[in-house]
């Protein structure tokens, strides 16, 4: 059985480990080499870092992940918004790929955002309503987020560091 929990063993290497997975890297160290993807990972634990972990109820390892960040106009990641929507990130270990875990482990941090509270640059107090993503537009993970509620925001596509196309998508929390 695999359960979906926040786990307080969330932390800078093991949202590395799976930031290697989602961004199809072979290796942790490829992460930390690569600024735009290293910020995803670095000082984990700030206010607003969002987790769940999709853990084995029988060996408690940690076979998926779901995280999520706050960005600023200054330090932001491939899928920036705004600063008060925040972007996640998800990956599961291949050989639990397709069981359903990725649904859940979205489902799950969304509601797991609705009880944040941030401020934002002016000082002012507010919770995220939407959050959002980036995707390679060739990626079968839009299928997975679509069926989520996510949906295309027209205009963000860009050319990634792998040289294809990628966009950003939005779901309401
Ligand atoms: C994307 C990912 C997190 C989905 O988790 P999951 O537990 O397999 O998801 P679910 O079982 O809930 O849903 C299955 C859906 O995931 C997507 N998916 C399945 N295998 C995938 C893969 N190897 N890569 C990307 N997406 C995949 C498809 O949309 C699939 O839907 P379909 O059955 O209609 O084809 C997981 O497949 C993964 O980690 N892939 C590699 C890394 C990645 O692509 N991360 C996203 C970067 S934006």
């Amino acid at each position: 059985m695999i359960g979906i929990r926040v786990s307080g063993a969330v932390d800078e290497a093991l949202v590395a480990r799976f930031l290697a997975l989602a961004a199809h890297e072979e290796a942790v160290e490829v992460v930390f080499a690569n600024p735009a993807l290293a910020t995803y990972a670095q000082g984990w634990g700030r206010k607003g870092d969002s987790a769940l972990v999709a853990e084995d109820e029988t060996t408690h390892k940690v076979v998926g992940m779901c995280w999520a960040r706050f960005w600023t106009a200054e330090q932001h990641g491939f899928g920036w918004i705004d600063e008060w929507t925040p972007e996640l990130a998800i990956a599961v270990e291949p050989q639990f790929q397709g069981q359903g875990i990725g649904a859940r482990l979205i489902e799950a941090l969304k509601v797991e955002l609705l009880s944040v509270s941030m401020l934002d640059s002016q000082g002012a107090s507010f919770r995220p309503e939407r959050v959002a993503l980036n995707v390679r537009a060739d990626s079968p993970a839009v299928r997975l987020y679509e069926r989520v509620g996510f949906v295309r925001v027209e205009g963000s596509e860009r050319q990634n560091r792998t040289g294809s196309i990628s966009y950003n998508m939005v779901a309401p929390l």
